[in-house]
């Protein structure tokens, strides 16, 4: 098993029957997503599942597992996903995918956040790798790209894959990609997105996530902050 893999498993092993459980989105969650249905077919798990993007959607009905719509929600027991980077204090970047507020809805609702990632996503601070994803309102990106200039924020609107238009999220956010040269405390940071009119969501993932787990060796290891 490579280390993505191993993570995936180990937390699989940490669902119960019963549970309601979040689905991440990315490489390392369709290896969750996998597995949970495995163990679901092959050894009659019983759980119910919300997923945190449309891609995480399809992949799990496509392999039967029982899925709820996440409107139809007040709480879930575990939410399993990966993250773009970890910083020592397990505040994670999220959000290379287009479903941040989907993702940041499940994580805070959930009793468990379980992080899944291999030794290339531990970083000194976050941004240290992939700029910050500021989702915006689309009628007012220009005026938020203004604002996080001002704090001394450098980026552009996220492109499309083919590069020939704009990304646009599940529900019709734009994504601006922000690095902050000047700003090296990512809990301000934190604050200061959360508080700006027209940021419908961001990618710093602050005091959220319950453990993160990490392949090391062969072996994985629990980190909490
Ligand atoms: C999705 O928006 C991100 O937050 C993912 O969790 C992230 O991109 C992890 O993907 P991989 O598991 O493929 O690295």
């Amino acid at each position: 098993m490579n280390e993505k893999e191993l993570v995936a498993v180990h937390a699989v092993n940490l669902v119960k029957d019963g549970m309601l459980v979040g689905l991440g989105t990315g490489s390392t969650a369709d290896l969750f997503i996998a597995e949970l249905a495995r163990r679901k077919i092959e050894q009659g798990l019983q759980v119910s599942t919300v997923a945190s993007s449309v891609v995480s959607t399809i992949k799990a009905q496509a392999l039967g597992l029982p899925m709820v719509s996440i409107e139809h929600l007040t709480r879930l027991d575990l939410y399993v996903d990966g993250a773009d980077e970890v910083a020592p204090d397990n505040t994670l970047l999220k959000g290379q995918g287009a479903d941040l507020v989907r993702e940041k809805l499940l994580a805070k609702a959930s009793d468990q956040f379980i992080v899944l990632v291999d030794q290339s996503k531990m970083v000194d601070r976050i941004s240290a790798r992939f700029p910050i994803p500021v989702e915006v309102m689309p009628f007012a990106w220009q005026l938020v790209k203004q604002r996080l200039e001002e704090l001394g924020g450098q980026g552009e609107l996220r492109k499309n894959g083919k590069g020939s238009g704009l990304a646009v999220s599940s529900h019709g956010s734009l994504v601006l990609d922000m690095v902050f040269p000047q700003i090296l405390d990512s809990a301000q940071l934190n604050l200061i997105l959360n508080a700006m009119p027209g940021v419908v969501e961001h990618g710093i993932f602050h005091d959220l996530a319950s453990v993160v787990l990490l392949a090391v060796d062969g072996k994985v290891r629990e980190i909490t902050a």
